[in-house]
């Protein structure tokens, strides 16, 4: 996306993410999910997502992603009009520049940890090409990414993603979302499973990442403890005109 240059001062028009009026209809469904839903994100802010269960936070960071297509309404990423892409090129772009913490965190358990990690550096040259920039190799990178997260692949040895705990695999599903920088993070409950001082040293380390890279970190969250690592907190109701 190239939008790590940029700055939260430089205007609505330089947003690295901007939604208009969007809305989502699952189908089948008898009312809209999100309905004409306004949100601006900037390259360097990191701002904290809130809502009741069942609202639709992980339906807007699916159509963040990529993953999903907005019903109407427009929908940029890093000036990229998510609406005229084909899903083809939606992919392309969320596995060059966006990091999905999933909620369910979607690790695949037929693969290593280690190769868990490395699976967005294998589907991306710019991630690559940005990760070896650094001169790191990238499975010195994975690991010094799991130790800022509590977690080092030579404790875990060889046990597969299924033996991990829910917060363990959390935070695997972190490193490897971050892997490579991307310019927007999407964090759908990441720390749910964390004590206080795993979710602790996890916001540091995502906020560290953020930095490094300038990037706009968007997180949902129940927990009112994390508003502090962020510039703002925003709420689905607000983000539809207060509906509801
Ligand atoms: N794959 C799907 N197919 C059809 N409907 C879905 C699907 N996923 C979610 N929904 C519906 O969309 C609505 C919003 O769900 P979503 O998962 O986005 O909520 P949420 O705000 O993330 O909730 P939670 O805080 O519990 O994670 C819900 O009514 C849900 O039933
Ligand atoms: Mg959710």
């Amino acid at each position: 996306m190239g939008a790590g240059s940029q700055h939260p001062s430089e205007g609505p028009a330089r947003a690295l993410v901007c939604c208009e009026a969007l809305s989502f209809c699952w189908p089948g469904a008898s009312a809209p999910t999100l309905s004409h839903l306004s949100l601006r994100l900037q390259a360097g802010e990191a701002v904290l997502l809130r809502g009741e269960s069942g609202q639709g936070k992980s339906t807007l960071l699916s159509l963040l992603a990529g993953i999903l297509s907005p019903s109407s309404g427009s929908l940029t990423v890093g000036g990229k009009d998510f609406h005229a892409l084909s899903q083809r090129q939606r992919d392309r772009v969320r596995g060059a520049d966006i990091g999905v913490i999933f909620q369910q965190f979607n690790l695949l358990p037929f693969l290593s940890i280690l190769d868990n990690l490395l699976l967005p550096i294998g589907f991306s040259a710019e991630r690559r090409a940005r990760l070896a920039a650094t001169g790191t190799p990238p499975e010195v990178a994975a690991e010094e990414l799991l130790c800022t997260l509590g977690l080092s692949l030579k404790a875990l040895g060889n046990r597969s993603v299924g033996a991990l705990s829910v917060g363990q695999q959390q935070r695997v599903a972190a490193a490897r979302a971050l892997l490579g920088s991307p310019s927007l993070i999407l964090a759908d409950e990441p720390t749910s499973a964390l004590d206080p001082k795993n979710r602790d040293a996890f916001l540091r380390a995502l906020k560290g990442a953020q930095t490094a890279r300038g990037a706009a970190l968007l997180c949902v969250s129940h927990d009112p403890a994390l508003e502090p690592y962020f510039d703002r907190t925003v709420t689905l109701d607000r983000l539809q005109g207060g509906r509801p």
